[in-house]
């Protein structure tokens, strides 16, 4: 099975990357193929909306999306894993996002939906915020709702943690940890 994961914090070893390495464990123990996007450390241009990719399904821009665009066409699973900023999904996360409107262009224009293999394609949220307020998961879940859609990920399950706000906070959430690798193990189970 082929794991996709996108980190789309830019702190290094911060929550959303405690939680998404908790979330890759079982994976990682049931021998998937698993990749890592560490968005912030990428090369990727926010889309253009040149049009191009209404004619042809393809971005032209030549940047890291040339890596994203087949580990997404190719998934089995994506997991998503971005901390809460302004009430949304990091910038990082919405930029890569934001260009698979090629992928929106395949589907909803060229009519093609990326061909499931036979675990099917699932995908995983996680977000956190050092907030109470939930309005942030509202907007993040409804843009990677709009994402998961787009790119023929028809289910998908989101696992939310608030008022975690430190750097490494994470790890004295009462079941974080936890969640995480159990959502991760629920997202391979065929
Ligand atoms: C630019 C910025 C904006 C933020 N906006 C929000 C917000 O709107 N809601 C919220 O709950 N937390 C917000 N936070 C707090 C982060 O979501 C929180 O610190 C989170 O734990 C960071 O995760 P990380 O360690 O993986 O980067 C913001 C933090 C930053 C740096």
């Amino acid at each position: 099975m082929k794991i996709v994961s996108f980190l789309g914090s830019p702190r290094p070893s911060g929550n959303t990357e405690v939680l998404l390495e908790e979330a890759l464990k079982p994976a990682e123990e049931a021998r998937h193929e698993i990749t890592l996007f560490k968005l912030n450390l990428m090369r990727i241009k926010p889309c253009q909306d040149c049009g191009s990719c209404e004619k042809t399904g393809k971005c032209i821009i030549d940047d890291d999306m040339n890596e994203i665009y087949p580990a997404i066409r190719e998934a089995d699973r994506i997991i998503l894993a971005s901390p809460i900023f302004f009430f949304a999904l990091s910038a990082q996360t919405k930029t890569m996002i934001d260009r698979c409107q090629a992928f929106w262009c395949e589907k909803y224009l060229m009519k093609q939906t990326i061909p499931e293999g036979p675990y099917g394609r699932k995908g995983l949220l996680m977000v956190v915020g050092g907030m109470k307020k939930d309005i942030g998961v509202h907007c993040s879940e409804a843009t990677t709702k709009a994402f998961f859609r787009t790119v023929s990920v028809p289910l998908h399950e989101t696992l939310s943690f608030l008022g975690v706000d430190a750097k490494g906070a994470i790890l004295e959430h009462p079941t974080a940890l936890r969640d995480a690798r159990e959502a991760g193990k629920k997202l391979i189970a065929v």
